[in-house]
């Protein structure tokens, strides 16, 4: 936040983008804002226009000044057709959330505009992806809510059946992902696209842990809509060509990632240290 200009911009407005990558001479274009799976299906017609109007404004853009675009996937660019553990990276994709929809239809642009003009198109498709940082609407939120319930009140009402696995991956090494996939050599990238992952847990796994820190945690399951989204989605992520295309391998397994996550929210949520009370 302190390095660099903080911009108000509406992705849909593509002449306000225009300025922002003229004025700052912009060459490396990072895509985050997109309505994730849960809160998708609240908002289909608002979904659409932010997930795949918005890419079309920045693909556009990237190409017309020649930037290196980055877009975002996720494993909810599968669906109940795809194999689910474990889940390759090229295979069938019939999601079934406007998420998941919006997510292909992304992947494939950038794949056809880097094929027809070059455009330097990368794209990872994350897992749930865990930060001390309160969720954003996807299916996988539950990992990130429990560490808040359970650290404040010593219980939590999970949404999903406590046998629903998923791939996870830690904050530190989603963004490590990114940026060593963002500077690798064109040459070594084989594709556009690739899966990247760090683990797979369920919440009965996570609870397990969870439990060593907060041995009073008491947690009920209550699924809802969302376990039918996780039912669709893979358990077990491939990302067997990541590794072995720009060397991806993540440092943070299940352990790792409830110790730091423990960490993180007692001090900056609970303890108010931090500046994220
Ligand atoms: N969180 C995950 O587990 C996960 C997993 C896989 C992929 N991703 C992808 O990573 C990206 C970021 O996800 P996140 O978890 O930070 O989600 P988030 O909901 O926290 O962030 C999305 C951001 O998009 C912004 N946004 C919405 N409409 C906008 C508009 N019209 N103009 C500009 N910005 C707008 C929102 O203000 C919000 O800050 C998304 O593209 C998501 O699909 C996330």
């Amino acid at each position: 936040m302190e390095n660099g200009p903080y911009i108000f911009c509406d992705i849909l407005d593509f002449k306000g983008l225009q300025k922002i990558v003229v004025n700052h001479r912009v060459d490396w274009l990072i895509h985050f804002s997109a309505l994730l799976s849960a809160i998708g299906e609240q908002n289909v017609p608002l979904a659409v226009r932010v997930n795949i109007e918005g890419v079309h404004n920045v693909i556009e853009l990237a190409k017309q000044y020649n930037l290196r675009i980055f877009v975002p996937s996720t494993i909810g660019a599968f669906g109940p057709d795809s194999p689910r553990n474990p889940t390759p990276n090229i295979t069938i994709q019939r999601p079934k959330t406007i998420y998941g929809v919006s997510k292909v239809h992304a992947e494939l642009m950038g794949e056809y505009y880097h094929h027809k003009f070059g455009l330097d198109f990368r794209c990872l498709r994350f897992p749930g992806v865990i930060s001390s940082d309160p969720p954003g609407g996807g299916t996988t939120d539950y990992a990130v809510a429990i560490f808040h319930d359970a650290l404040r009140h010593g219980k939590y009402q999970c949404y999903l059946k406590p046998d629903t696995r998923l791939p996870m991956m830690y904050i530190e090494d989603c963004l490590r992902s990114l940026l060593e996939f963002m500077t690798a050599p064109k040459e070594k990238l084989k594709r556009r696209v690739y899966n990247v992952t760090a683990m797979s847990f369920t919440p009965e796994e996570l609870v397990d842990k969870l439990s060593k820190y907060v041995p009073e945690l008491r947690v009920t399951y209550y699924p809802d809509s969302r376990q039918e989204i996780a039912d669709s989605w893979p358990q077990v992520f491939d990302d067997s060509e990541a590794r072995a295309d720009w060397n991806w391998k993540p440092k943070y397994d299940l352990d790792a990632l409830v110790d730091f996550m423990v960490k993180d929210v007692q001090e900056n949520y609970i303890n108010g240290n931090g500046k994220k009370k």
